[in-house]
């Protein structure tokens, strides 16, 4: 077996733009296999000079003479004692050196070791995996153990069992439910080491000890899944049984590499070719699919209340640019208006998460800050834009940014590219940005009041009790004369800019919330109270249906949707809490919230009560514990946490 040679494409190393010459790097079973008797746990780590030199944690280690050298920093595998070209008698070098400088290393970072006791049934798990005892293994899953539990550095059963070649286990932890798309959590060691507070040495040895000893430990492994190891240890069964189980070959790991960027040409490489073409176009099937049976707007509308026409604009645009019927040449631009906690920014996420199902993604894309993009953060979307040039970029409240962050844009928008402090220019035309503003939203949010208005007089009776009613947002549309005439002067006045409005594809309108909106917003917010309590105390909540008409009351124009979650907080979680420190509520209880019957007729006279009259005679929520007889017995929940007592503060 030949040492460092070898054909096959190792993506890493191109990348780096490093000539991989005849050093190509060797596979990890030709480095374990050819190393024999003198291999010696994370040689392959120390031999390198370099290494020594990143690593001042091993200063006892000695520098390798001279006929090592230091392989590539390759992706994330490179198993890497590479030898100088010189074919003679390398071996028997090697085996010297190392006999003489690695072994007393070794015995020195022996005193790191951890010692291996298998505290619990998942460590015993992983170990069983990584030693192929297959009895033993399905003894701790019969058992209940978790399949997908990591090691405490980061990997699963099935990761240790695939590097390992144990293919047997690999069976049975799929068929208990092993997750075959999870990622590796370990990064490199001197990382992982750092992350978790740990000596390196500690680390590298329990990697070693508890996952595989041929890896190279400087290369980060994060985002590795169980196939992209199996491919690594060139191991076809387990390839096979994987991609069976559910893997996905396409999946990428912190690097960005598929499995298939680590396999070796033959059976292997052909396997996985095969499957990432099927994979793609069963992956493209189920999309198409589910899109036709959910579609975005129905999507949405899951998460935001309301907002009916924003999300029909976003969602017709979307579907444009979607099948094809967009101006390619520039990126699909946004500008969403409206007041405050109306829904903006959660309607730019949820489009986001919709467009990259990866929600850990949709999180680096979103997000920056306002008054961003100095050259920094410019040079930062650049980056990102790179990565992904179908990204979702979230510009939030855009109106604070400073006036050199919209020339930037208008170069982005305009041109559907950006250049970067750098000179670096990257193409953008296949983006959608979205920018969120406050600008004009006292105007939008009186325009609508005063068209409910109208609507409500119309329908005056259907309000509250007629869930037809949630259509009347609908027939509330912003008229295109109050846009040009009201709204697109506020704009150009704030943004001076004739040109960067023209290249805005959708001025999208955020509306005050209706009634039963906030009748939605509101059961929303009990509902997740409920949950709570019935998770962490066992207590069921309901709540009548005026309780919910007086919590509405709350809603505060320019707070919108925080200030329901806000009035919900302050009027009945305050005192279910008060209520549980005086140990009121009883474990396994049902709780009800009412209106205090001597407030109810409040709710009646409200109409014709003027607003400061109003906040004083707000009706009280009571809370009752229902017995078993269905009787309700009041609470007797003591000053000072009465909640109306409780001023409020956003
Ligand atoms: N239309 C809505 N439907 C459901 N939740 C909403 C809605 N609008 C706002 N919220 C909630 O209120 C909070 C603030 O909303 P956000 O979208 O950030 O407001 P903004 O319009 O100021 O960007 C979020 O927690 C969000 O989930
Ligand atoms: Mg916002």
């Amino acid at each position: 077996m030949g040492t460092g040679t070898g054909g096959g494409r190792v993506p890493g190393l191109q990348e780096l733009g490093m000539d991989m010459g005849e050093f190509r790097t060797p596979g990890l079973q030709e480095l374990g296999m050819d190393m024999g008797e003198f291999r010696v746990p994370w040689l392959q780590e120390l031999g390198p000079c370099s290494t020594l030199a990143r690593a001042p944690e091993l200063p006892f280690l000695v520098a390798p003479g001279p006929e090592l050298e230091l392989q590539y920093p390759g992706p994330a595998v490179e198993w890497c004692v590479r030898l100088r070209p010189d074919p003679t008698g390398h071996q028997k070098k090697r085996e010297s050196w190392t006999r003489r400088a690695v072994l007393p290393a070794f015995a020195a970072a022996l005193v790191y070791c951890y010692s291996k006791s298998h505290a619990s049934k998942e460590d015993a798990l992983l170990e069983a995996a990584r030693i192929n005892n297959v009895s033993e293994v399905d003894r701790l899953l019969l058992e209940g153990t978790d399949v997908n539990a990591r090691h405490k550095l980061g990997w699963t059963a099935l990761m240790v069992a695939a590097i390992n070649r144990n293919s047997s286990v690999v069976k049975i932890l799929l068929a208990a439910g092993a997750d075959p798309n999870l990622g590796d959590e370990f990064n490199s060691v001197y990382e992982t080491a750092k992350e978790k507070g740990l000596h390196s040495l500690e680390v590298l040895v329990t990697r070693e000890d508890d996952f595989n000893n041929r890896l190279n430990n400087r290369a980060s492994f994060k985002g590795c899944t169980a196939l992209h190891y199996a491919v690594l240890a060139d191991d076809y069964v387990t390839v096979k049984l994987l991609l069976d189980g559910g893997a996905s070959p396409l999946q990428r790991n912190e690097m960005g590499h598929t499995p298939l960027d680590y396999a070796r040409d033959g059976e292997v490489m052909k396997l996985l070719k095969a499957s990432e073409t099927k994979f793609q176009e069963e992956q493209r099937k189920r999309e198409l699919e589910e899109r036709r049976r959910f579609p975005l707007e129905q999507r949405l509308k899951e998460h935001i209340i309301g907002q009916e026409n924003a999300i029909a604009t976003v969602g017709a645009a979307i579907r444009r640019k979607e099948n094809g019927w967009y101006d390619e040449e520039h990126p699909l631009v946004f500008l969403f208006l409206g007041s405050s906690g109306i829904g903006k920014t959660e309607l730019a996420k949820q489009t986001a998460k919709y467009m990259h199902k990866d929600a850990k993604k949709v999180a680096k894309f979103i997000g920056s800050p306002p008054g961003y993009i100095g050259h920094e953060e410019g040079g930062q979307l650049t980056k990102k834009l790179k990565q992904c040039p179908n990204a979702v970029v979230l510009f939030d409240e855009v109106d604070k940014a400073h006036p050199d962050v919209l020339t930037i844009m208008l170069q982005l928008f305009d041109e559907g590219r950006l250049t970067d402090g750098k000179g670096k220019t990257i193409d953008c035309k296949d983006a959608i940005f979205i920018m969120t503003s406050n600008v004009a939203s006292d105007e939008i949010a009186q325009h609508a009041l005063q068209l409910r208005q109208e609507a409500l007089e119309m329908s005056r009776n259907r309000i509250a009790e007629n869930l037809d009613d949630v259509q009347l947002t609908d027939k509330i549309t912003i008229s295109k004369q109050f846009k040009e005439n009201v709204i697109r002067p506020i704009l150009k006045a704030h943004f001076r800019r004739d040109e960067f409005l023209g290249r805005i594809n959708e001025i999208v309108y955020f509306l005050p919330f209706c009634h039963s909106e906030l009748i939605q917003l509101v059961s929303k917010e009990l509902s997740f109270w409920a949950k709570r309590a019935k998770v962490r105390h066992n207590i069921t909540l309901v709540w009548d249906r005026e309780v919910m008409d007086v919590l509405a009351d709350g809603y505060n124009l320019h707070y919108g949707a925080r200030s329901i979650k806000h009035e919900v907080e302050r009027r009945v979680v305050n005192q279910l809490a008060a209520a549980y420190e005086q140990d009121l509520l009883p474990r396994g209880c049902t709780l009800r919230i009412t209106v205090d019957d001597s407030d109810k007729q409040l709710l009646k006279t409200k109409d014709s009560s003027s607003p400061e009259e109003e906040e004083k005679k707000a009706p009280t929520l009571r809370l009752e514990i229902v017995e078993k007889d269905s009787k309700s017995r009041k609470l007797d929940i003591q000053a000072p946490v009465s909640p109306d007592e409780i001023s409020f503060m956003l």
